[in-house]
């Protein structure tokens, strides 16, 4: 296994069939060529994921994406000049060529356009759009840094394209049509307040794990191995420390007083949401590292990017 940033490396291992960990603002992805069903059937076995749980192909501009759907729809459409390359996911009505594992024998295929100079010009030189997950384990936490893909997946991925850590640290947001209606399927990095100021309303639907729509959106995910207790810290760590259990700590803001610095981690000194959620998962991941017996967090002010980073932290916690 190599970390580098060889992008020859990277296109030639690709175009045979491997696999290659990307850096994009979200986070890492671990990417195979999605016309090619044995290389798509690998990203599922190395991460262990179950084949309901469909994938997103990851192309460089509006005019490749068009090239895997049948059609765009306008509202779509005005989405996609706005916010690509960005953290935005795009569910489209797919061609042929999308191999039914892709999309989980699903009619829409979910496509972004990423914003990580790295992985676009990757993208540039390849004749293939790239299937990508995020690179860690099913059910675990989303990798933000080549570390954190390198300690679940160092000794099965061939190579980890370093672009640094992930700017934006949340998964995309993803977005679809039911009728005329618009729809988000998972809150993200673009906040529902931007998308809104350009289309109008958006319905936000509910996860759950009989969800059709969106199959992986299942409720327990991103979690660490450690049980995660979300609530107000001022009575949980009494409660905890009083039952003998020694815990991490995950705030906002401020440190608690009631608790070792070491076993704490706070997201944003300056209650900076953007902040917050760029460190949430290398938190998540330290605090799960550390020996402790649980780990107990709170909720962030429940808007803009906060309402994406309370989702993680209540599925983790589910
Ligand atoms: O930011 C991101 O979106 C990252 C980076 C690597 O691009 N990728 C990512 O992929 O988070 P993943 O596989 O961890 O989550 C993708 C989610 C799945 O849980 C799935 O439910 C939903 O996207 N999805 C993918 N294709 C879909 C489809 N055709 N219909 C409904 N939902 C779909
Ligand atoms: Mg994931």
């Amino acid at each position: 296994m190599a970390i580098s940033t060889d992008l020859i490396q990277a296109k030639t291992l690709l175009e045979s069939g491997k696999l290659v960990a990307i850096p994009t603002e979200t986070v890492y992805g671990l990417a195979g060529n999605a016309l090619d069903p044995i290389a798509v059937a690998s990203i599922f076995e190395t991460k262990n994921r179950p084949s309901f749980d469909p994938l997103i192909i990851h192309v460089s501009s509006i005019e490749a994406a068009k090239n895997y759907c049948r059609e765009f729809p306008l509202p779509l459409q005005k989405l996609a000049e706005t916010f690509w390359p960005g953290p935005l996911t795009l569910l489209l009505p797919k061609v042929v060529e999308i191999p039914d594992l892709v999309t989980s024998g699903l009619d829409r295929v979910a496509i972004r356009v990423p914003q990580h100079p790295m992985t676009l010009a990757l993208l540039k030189t390849l004749d293939f759009p790239l299937a990508a997950p995020s690179a860690n384990p099913f059910g675990y936490i989303s990798p933000t840094s080549p570390a954190h893909v390198e300690a679940q997946l160092g000794k099965v991925v061939p190579l980890i394209l370093d672009g640094g850590p992930c700017p934006v640290g949340l998964e995309s947001t993803i977005v679809g049509m039911e009728g005329a209606e618009l729809v988000v399927y998972r809150l993200g990095g673009l906040e529902i307040d931007a998308i809104e100021a350009l289309v109008g309303p958006v319905k936000i639907q509910d996860h759950s794990s009989s969800n059709p729509q969106a199959p992986g959106l299942l409720e327990s995910h991103y979690a660490p191995t450690k049980p995660f207790v979300l609530g107000d810290l001022a009575k949980l760590i009494p409660y905890y420390s009083q039952l003998g259990k020694t815990v991490g700590v995950l705030s906002f803001q401020n440190f608690s007083a009631l608790q070792p610095i070491e076993k704490q981690r706070i997201l944003s000194k300056t209650g900076d949401l953007r902040e917050a959620a760029a460190n949430l998962f290398a938190a998540m991941r330290e605090l799960d590292g550390l020996e402790v017996d649980l780990i107990l967090a709170e909720l962030v002010p429940n808007f803009g990017l906060g309402k994406a980073i309370n989702d993680r932290l209540q599925r983790a916690s589910a």
